[in-house]
């Protein structure tokens, strides 16, 4: 396949930010860097939707990497506006497992205002996690509202609205197997 900066899908023109290639290499690393601090009886959550395929890469690398966690799913949604957070977050779907006493690894798939980790964290914290580590795809600078960063972190992302590799516009463009912008249109 020729090497394409841009594409256009269902009409709205789409610009790769990152490509498979760089993301897998990234998680491979990122598992090896979770696999380093030897978390103890590990739980993963995956915080759904949109970190779904990021999840599902990172916890196969870190298998490879020699962790043997345990894995269950939260649904948070923290209200938007087409593409802008309201700041109020909800839980849609909670863990079934308790987190007493145990290592937790949060996955997302961006870091924006920090309020969606923030609270999952607050959550597992008050319920006795030991530790809570977190690991997000993409972190947008310039948008913090909460006093959080990622423990692990794939890239730094552009101030753009981005989907693909899990990540929607409206439950549009999750099955990009890269990460991509869309380009506004005129
Ligand atoms: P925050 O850190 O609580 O502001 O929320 C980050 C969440 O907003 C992410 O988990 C995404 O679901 C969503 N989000 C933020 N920016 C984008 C974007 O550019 N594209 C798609 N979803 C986004
Ligand atoms: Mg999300």
């Amino acid at each position: 396949m020729p090497f394409m900066s841009e594409l256009v899908i269902d009409g709205h023109r789409i610009g790769v930010l990152f490509s498979e290639a760089e993301i897998a290499a990234r998680v491979k690393v990122i598992a090896a860097e979770i696999a380093a601090r030897k978390p103890s009886n590990l739980l993963v959550v995956p915080v759904l939707k949109g970190s779904f395929i990021f999840a599902a890469d990172l916890i196969r690398a870190m298998h490879h990497a020699g962790l043997s966690p345990e894995v269950d799913f939260m649904i948070l949604s923290s209200y938007r506006t087409s593409t802008k957070s309201s700041g109020q977050v909800n839980v849609l779907r909670d863990i079934e497992t308790d987190v007493k006493g145990r290592d937790v690894l949060l996955i997302d798939d961006i870091l924006e205002s920090g309020r969606t980790l923030a609270f999952a964290k607050d959550l597992l914290a008050a319920r006795g996690a030991k530790c809570t580590y977190t690991a997000v795809l993409l972190h947008k600078p310039g948008h913090l509202a909460a006093d959080i960063s990622a423990d692990f972190q794939g890239f730094e992302c552009p101030d753009k609205f981005v989907v693909g590799y899990g990540m929607d516009m409206a439950h549009q463009f999750r099955e990009l197997p890269f990460v991509g912008y869309v380009v506004p249109k005129q």
